[in-house]
């Protein structure tokens, strides 16, 4: 980070020099974090909409131009051509593996699907209708607990087999989620077929008959997977990099992450967006819900629209709408009513004044929903197959957080509101609401 610009800014008539760091593409930043020390202030920036928290070289978005890149790399280049382990080997290591190390990462990785014994009990702890993120956020942490020998985060090969563990066991912990709430064996990973090929076995077959695997549907879950793997800063990749800021072990970190994606603003949004589909129902009710998303006095959203980031058409959405395409017409699903109106709500958003002015375009949870519906997943799935993928994403910023010399624990500051020192008692009864 080399400056030669400085930013002023003037408080009480104090002058202080802030320096200005080129980013390599992309916006530029304002260190203020001696700003305190020097001048007594914090800033103030809810939801962190001007704040960048690192430094990272592992993604890369232009949010006006509608521009996804993992390691300098297109998303649509590595949608078509590579898949998911490949990139996760990306995300990881900096740079797309030759063979040789392509083949060994493959390795290494499924040496690692199964999961500890015991943990198949674990399972039985929960409630049969219990949401499979729930499972995937209990399990997840309870990683930390089997996995014992690779919790020392200071020990760069036990960070490594820690991230290779979570990669390659997320999709084993998600499929057998689903097995348990729709009360079917678990089935174990199968380190012949492809990482999307295995997950598609461990959810779908069953041992009383032959599953048969589409090349087509296993070459859709990469692309979901490749295209979820990861998005910069967002809100779980965020959180796992506070919790990991603290030194906690990785497997909680990424718990962690498991949690804040669940929110309908972030990853829960693909489940939103299907079932808002749903309600809708025909292209005869989509300007009722144009009007109740417009409505000020109206919580209702239009779910998988609108991005912090995006203010043109999300490239994922781009992508995923084709492969919508691909995957309905190889099941031979002719006239989707899902799909249809998904299409006909997008293009009158596409021409509506509200959604022009605030710059809202479909965004990649807007079709995966249609495309897991027709694989034969459950809306509940929809989250913890965006969990699994992200895990890459989440464990490549986790290792780049402990590995960054200027990492320190996260811990923002606040503008206090509240009451100055008070009397005790004084006001007890009056004044508590609650
Ligand atoms: N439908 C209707 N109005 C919207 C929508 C929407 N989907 N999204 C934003 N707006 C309006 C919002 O009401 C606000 O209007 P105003 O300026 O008049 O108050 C304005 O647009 C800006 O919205 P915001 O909430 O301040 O923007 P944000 O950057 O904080 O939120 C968002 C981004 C994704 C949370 C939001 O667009 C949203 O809630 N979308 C629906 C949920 C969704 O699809 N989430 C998935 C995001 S992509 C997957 C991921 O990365 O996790």
């Amino acid at each position: 980070m080399k400056n030669k610009n400085f930013a002023k800014l003037s408080i009480n008539n104090k002058t202080y020099n802030l320096p200005i760091y080129k980013a390599s593409e992309g916006n530029d930043v304002i260190d203020i974090a001696k700003l305190f020390a020097e001048s007594g202030h914090f800033t103030y920036d809810p939801g962190f909409t001007s704040t960048a928290s690192c430094q990272s070289k592992i993604t890369y978005i232009d949010g006006d131009k509608g521009i996804l890149r993992y390691r300098g790399y297109d998303i649509e280049e590595l949608a078509k051509n590579s898949d998911f382990i490949e990139v996760t080997n990306l995300l990881i290591y900096g740079d797309l593996p030759n063979k040789k190390q392509l083949s060994k990462y493959y390795k290494l990785i499924s040496n690692h699907t199964m999961v500890h014994e015991q943990l198949l009990k674990f399972f039985n702890g929960f409630r049969r209708d219990a949401h499979p993120m729930a499972m995937m956020v209990g399990v997840m942490g309870a990683l930390s607990s089997f996995y014992q020998d690779s919790l020392d985060i200071n020990d760069p090969h036990q960070r490594m087999t820690a991230s290779r563990r979570i990669i390659a066991k997320a999709s084993s912990i998600g499929a057998m989620a689903y097995k348990y709430s729709i009360g079917q064996p678990f089935v174990q990973p199968n380190n012949k077929l492809s990482y999307s090929e295995n997950f598609l076995n461990m959810c779908f077959s069953v041992p009383a008959e032959e599953y048969k695997i589409s090349k087509v549907i296993a070459n859709a879950m990469d692309v979901i997977f490749i295209l979820h793997a990861d998005h910069e800063q967002n809100a779980s990749t965020s959180t796992v990099r506070l919790a990991g800021s603290s030194g906690a072990n990785p497997f909680a970190c990424i718990a962690a992450g498991v949690a804040s994606l669940w929110g309908p603003a972030h990853g829960g949004a693909n489940q939103a967006a299907l079932e808002m589909l749903k309600t809708i129902g025909h292209k005869k009710n989509i300007s009722k819900y144009i009007k109740k998303a417009k409505d000020k006095n109206d919580t209702f959203r239009l779910m998988g629209f609108g991005h912090r980031v995006y203010k043109n058409y999300d490239p994922r959405a781009k992508i995923l709408k084709q492969t919508c395409k691909k995957v309905l017409n190889h099941i031979g699903i002719k006239n989707d009513p899902v799909l249809e109106v998904a299409i006909e709500l997008e293009k009158i958003a596409l021409k509506d004044k509200y959604f022009i002015d605030k710059k809202l375009y479909p965004n990649v949870d807007f079709y995966s929903g249609i495309i897991l519906r027709a694989i034969g997943f459950p809306p509940e799935m929809f989250t913890v197959i965006f969990a699994i993928a992200r895990s890459a994403g989440w464990t490549a910023h986790w290792h780049e957080m402990i590995e960054d010399p200027v990492q320190k624990i996260g811990r923002p500051r606040q503008l206090y509101s509240g009451n100055k020192k008070t009397k005790y008692g004084v006001r007890r009864s009056t004044k508590n609401t609650r």
